[in-house]
């Protein structure tokens, strides 16, 4: 019940359209419960006075009631659904707002599908009753009282009669009801498992051809489909005995009224204008009997979707700014770390202690084998995660004391992997900076190495990348987000291994275009291709979450550890790569 209280205040700012709507609702039902008792009086008149101008008058009045009926039924509709589009449409915008304020730990432990499902799905269920569902109670409780009240005081007999006639055939109606909707349910269910399967054939499409799994494949589909069919043979079971017994059961109900009312017209108890309004009203009071129920369950649905969207507006960003956080002066590029210790989860340290100090405008190369950490402590630097312990010190200010936003307008990242908006190439550049010229930006993608190649595509910028960037190869997006970053010209900049999908020619370029970039501001690179950082002021070797040596790389070298180990084994690598590529040639 809280929180369907915190969802109708969503609705407080319209509250003088919402109860001009009310007002409305009330006239249309009162004109609505007005409309049998006329039609009483015009049996009457037709069958027993048996006078033409009456009956011509009672028409138009009717025919008035109707209009009425129409023109107030129209202005509520208008303004309850109007007002309700508003809302969801503001709810929906404050919750996307609210997800950028979210840490990227909210996003990194949920599947995509589930947060796209709390603002989607549940969102469209709780617009079904935000302001449906007072409105409907409103209409149907004066429907339901108004019409009992009115034919208690014409004939009380007849009105016990309805009352105990009209919950059978709602019971009836809600027990096959709530079944059905059960196994509509679990039909949906069973048919999200194919849509799973589905998708997940699409994407894997070149594991299954590959490996020749098609027929296990086929048989998942179908067994998946096969379970749905077994649900949806119930469902029509039932569903095809419930029309037809339900009709059955509303006339019957009709007929018992009938004889019921007829024998008091015979007897002279009621007039047969009376015996239709009974009728008539028998009608109106059975629908709120029937809503109510409904009613019920599409609260417990929209409760149910409330609480999940309320659990995301409630969360807040572990990493976000402190209240007397200030604005990042423009950074030298003096990087501390300070006893650094972080996890993702508590029984798993990934940084175990780390302290380093950077100058400014030194390039520091991260290196390591693979698992290391080097990732996550860039992300610590980004400040992305905020340190389980140590802090981490830019210009000599902890970073945990900044405002956010005008440390990350000052550093820049090279992800490891590349995933670009859906948009075009020019788009994508321009994210770094909106609003800059044409010429900046061709020299960026010149400086990234990528004009040529964007040149080559069939519309050049304007060429659209296709989801998540897929139409361009790993190498291209690379050079993409290289040159989104050389537009957005950080203060400090890191590399994750930037060039790591690039071919050794293009590395070797951007590798230019990168060391000018490097000058002056503080860099740091992460490198498996040890051979591209000969050159940086430092390297620091990580092993498990700890630094194990640093140095320059002839120290390095000279000490014999795990970066020697590393390195020669890469160099290796190389002989025998270029070993096996001149052996080719060879008949
Ligand atoms: N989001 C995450 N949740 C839980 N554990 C994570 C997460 N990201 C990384 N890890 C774990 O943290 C450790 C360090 O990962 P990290 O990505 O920093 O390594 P890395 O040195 O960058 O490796 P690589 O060279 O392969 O990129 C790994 O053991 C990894 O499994
Ligand atoms: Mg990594």
């Amino acid at each position: 019940m809280h929180n369907y209280k915190r969802l109708l205040k969503l609705l407080s700012p319209y509250k003088k359209a919402l109860l001009l709507g009310a007002l409305f609702l009330v006239i249309a039902s009162l004109t609505n419960l007005a409309v049998p008792l006329y039609i009483k009086k015009l049996v009457d008149v037709v069958m027993v006075q048996k006078d033409m101008a009456l009956m011509n008058s009672l028409t138009l009045s009717i025919a008035g009631l109707f209009l009425i009926q129409m023109v107030f039924t129209t202005a509520h509709n208008y303004l309850f659904d109007l007002t309700e589009k508003r809302v969801i449409t503001d709810f929906r915008i404050k919750l996307f707002r609210h997800l950028h304020t979210l840490s990227l730990s909210f996003f990194v432990k949920r599947r995509t599908g589930e947060i796209v499902s709390r603002m989607t799905n549940d969102i469209t269920t709780i617009e079904n009753i935000v302001t449906d569902l007072p409105a409907t109670l409103l209409q149907q409780s004066i429907r339901l009282f108004g019409g009992i009240i009115i034919i208690t005081y014409m004939n009380w007999k007849l009105t016990g009669l309805i009352l105990v006639l009209a919950p059978v055939l709602v019971v009836f109606a809600r027990t096959f009801g709530r079944r059905l909707k059960k196994l509509s349910t679990e039909i949906q269910d069973k048919l999200a498992v194919s849509t799973t399967i589905l998708e997940e054939n699409i994407s894997c499409i070149q594991v299954v051809k590959s490996f020749v799994r098609e027929k296990l494949e086929n048989q998942r589909f179908s067994e998946a489909l096969e379970d749905s069919y077994q649900s949806a043979k119930k469902r029509v079971i039932i569903s095809s005995f419930f029309g037809p017994s339900i009709g059955f059961i509303a006339f019957s109900t009709s007929l018992i009224l009938l004889w019921y009312g007829g024998r008091e017209v015979i007897l002279g108890a009621i007039s047969p204008g009376e015996l239709i309004a009974f009728i008539l009203y028998a009608t109106i009071i059975a629908g709120p009997m029937g809503s109510f129920a409904r009613l019920y369950a599409r609260v417990q649905e929209g409760i149910g979707a409330s609480k999940r969207v309320f659990e995301i507006l409630d969360m807040k960003g572990e990493v976000r700014d402190l209240p007397d956080a200030e604005a990042m002066p423009r950074i030298e590029g003096k990087v501390e770390v300070d006893g650094v210790h972080f996890h993702y989860r508590a029984d798993q340290e990934v940084i175990q202690g780390i302290d380093f100090t950077v100058e400014p405008g030194q390039t520091v190369a991260l290196v390591g084998p693979s698992g290391a950490g080097k990732s996550t402590l860039v992300q610590l630097l980004h400040r992305f995660y905020d340190p389980i312990a140590g802090q981490i010190r830019i210009d000599g200010i902890p970073l945990e004391s900044v405002q956010l936003a005008s440390y990350w307008r000052q550093i820049g990242i090279v992800p490891q992997e590349t995933i670009l908006f859906g948009g075009s190439i020019l788009e994508n550049i321009e994210y770094a900076k909106p609003g800059v010229t044409k010429e900046e930006l061709i020299q960026a993608a010149k400086a990234a190495n990528a004009h040529n190649f964007i040149m080559e595509t069939p519309e050049s910028y304007e060429t659209v990348v296709g989801e998540k960037g897929i139409r361009l190869s790993a190498g291209q997006r690379q050079r993409i987000a290289i040159a989104r970053a050389i537009l957005k010209d950080p203060r400090i900049l890191i590399l994750d291994e930037a060039t790591s999908a690039l071919d050794n020619e293009s590395e070797l370029l951007i590798q230019e275009a990168l060391e000018r970039l490097m000058v002056g501001r503080t860099s740091f690179i992460i490198a498996h291709r040890l051979s591209t950082i000969h050159n940086v002021d430092r390297i620091i070797v990580m092993d498990r979450g700890q630094i194990v040596e640093s140095g320059n790389h002839a120290q390095l070298m000279q000490k014999e550890g795990l970066y020697h180990k590393l390195y020669t084994l890469k160099s290796l690598q190389m002989v025998e790569d270029n070993e096996v590529s001149s052996d080719l040639p060879r008949p």
